[in-house]
């Protein structure tokens, strides 16, 4: 007889998220739901999911069981875009958004993501992962699972990997798994504004290879964007990264044109985010290499914008889109993945059944990590967000509701409210 750790029975409704469905306009169905439902876990992993009905507790043992009826079971929320590591604040900065100061122009006046950099590099290691620890703890608290994270704030060698260690060390000691970026192409700073290229040399000639020596970095990440790295400049360092083996992704097009679409189509780029003033050609491009599109709503909601990019656009070009926080004190402090279903689907229109795959099995294709997490199924990582709600639809629904009841990691609750 097989001894089973957990049972989640009587499950009203269960989201499984199961893979094989390739059309970007999903109904439903391809959500792949079944109702009275009821799921497995021996271990870490999933063994069994059916219909509660069919469910022969004679062939188990197991040590706990959890009665969801009237709740929604979902697979657990995945973060693919996030600056989680950051000292410092930019409370100051929001004021001055929402007062019509343009992000570019606070960031052209030595704040933005410069002001977090003048921080990070004062902060300790220790300092910098206790302060990140508690944000990720939170971000359970919202059902996130799998979470990735950037540097980006250090901008030398030394604080790169200060924060890349702080990095890793989460992932050690977290409760979810944490992925790895290297976005050492975030800025300029401020002793390079003059020499650009030499910063570009930099981070080719030192940052990368030292990254790669103590294996800190899944991912590299570029912001190519006007006034920040140029197309060229993005390239070159993409290169340099895929050479050393990362995988990449990009900052593409979030404020102007900047050809971010089309090189991350161009370099096999897993990912591109933004991407609200990407070129129809670029998305296309996108399309056709496999890049999936992260889009981040929370970012426009923080700096007050009107316009969103088109998710509907995109998805009905048949781009896979994937929605994430962007998490950082600068242009998103949002950590909840549930209210950002909620932007997407009133201002992106996107459905609930599409926002929910968009956090779930479409964020685990970005991440590289669809063959372990993302869907409910048999084999997969029993990675759950259990929520007291009777339909998927309330996790955009209910705009900040405290419905995450309880959240799973590797077979194991994590969270419980
Ligand atoms: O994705 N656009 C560049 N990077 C972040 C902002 C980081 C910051 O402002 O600190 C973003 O929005
Ligand atoms: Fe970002």
């Amino acid at each position: 007889m097989p001894t089973t750790g957990l049972i989640i029975s009587n499950i009203s409704q269960l989201v499984t998220c199961k893979q094989g469905f390739t059309g970007c306009k999903e109904d439903e169905d391809s959500l792949g739901f079944l109702e009275n439902a009821c799921v497995v876990i021996e271990g870490e992993k999933i063994v069994w999911v059916g219909k509660q009905s069919d469910f022969k507790a004679e062939n188990y043992h197991f040590s706990e069981t959890i009665d969801a009826s009237g709740c929604t079971v979902l697979p657990g929320f995945i973060d693919s875009h996030t600056h989680a590591v950051f000292a410092g604040s930019r409370d100051d900065e929001y004021e001055m958004r929402i007062s019509g100061m343009p992000y570019m122009e606070i960031a052209s006046k030595g704040g933005g993501i410069t002001s977090t950099v003048m921080a990070v590099r004062k902060a300790s290691e220790e300092n910098l992962f206790t302060l990140a620890l508690d944000r990720v703890n939170s971000m359970v608290k919202h059902g996130t699972t799998t979470l990735e994270i950037k540097s980006g704030y250090g901008l030398t060698l030394e604080d790169e990997l200060k924060m890349l260690r702080v990095i890793k060390r989460l992932d050690e000691s977290a409760d979810i798994d944490i992925v790895p970026t290297f976005l050492g192409a975030h800025e300029f700073p401020p002793e390079y504004r003059e020499r650009r290229d030499s910063y570009v040399d930099l981070v080719i000639k030192d940052m990368i290879p030292a990254v790669s020596e103590e294996n800190l970095a899944e991912f590299c990440d570029v912001f190519c964007e006007e006034g920040v790295f140029t197309a060229e400049q993005t390239r070159k360092i993409l290169m340099a990264a895929k050479d050393a083996g990362m995988k990449l992704t990009l900052h593409a097009d979030e404020f102007a044109h900047s050809w971010g679409a089309e090189i991350a189509a161009e370099l096999g780029a897993l990912s591109a985010s933004h991407l609200g003033h990407a070129s129809r050609e670029g998305l296309e491009a996108m399309k056709n290499a496999g890049t999936i599109a992260i889009l981040l709503p929370g970012t426009g909601f923080g700096l007050g914008k009107v316009e969103f990019a088109n998710a509907r656009e995109l998805m009905d070009m048949g781009l896979e889109v994937a929605l994430a926080t962007d998490f950082n004190p600068g242009s998103s402090m949002l950590h909840s993945l549930p209210i950002v279903t909620s932007i997407a689907c009133s201002f992106m229109k996107m459905t609930p059944a599409e926002a929910v795959r968009a956090i779930t099995l479409t964020a685990a294709k970005a991440l590289a990590r669809e063959d372990e997490v993302g869907s409910i199924e048999p084999g997969k990582q029993a990675d759950i967000v259990i929520i007291s709600s009777p339909s998927y639809r309330y996790v955009p629904y209910f705009v900040g509701g405290d419905i995450v009841e309880r959240v799973i990691k590797k077979g194991k609750v994590i969270h419980t409210a």
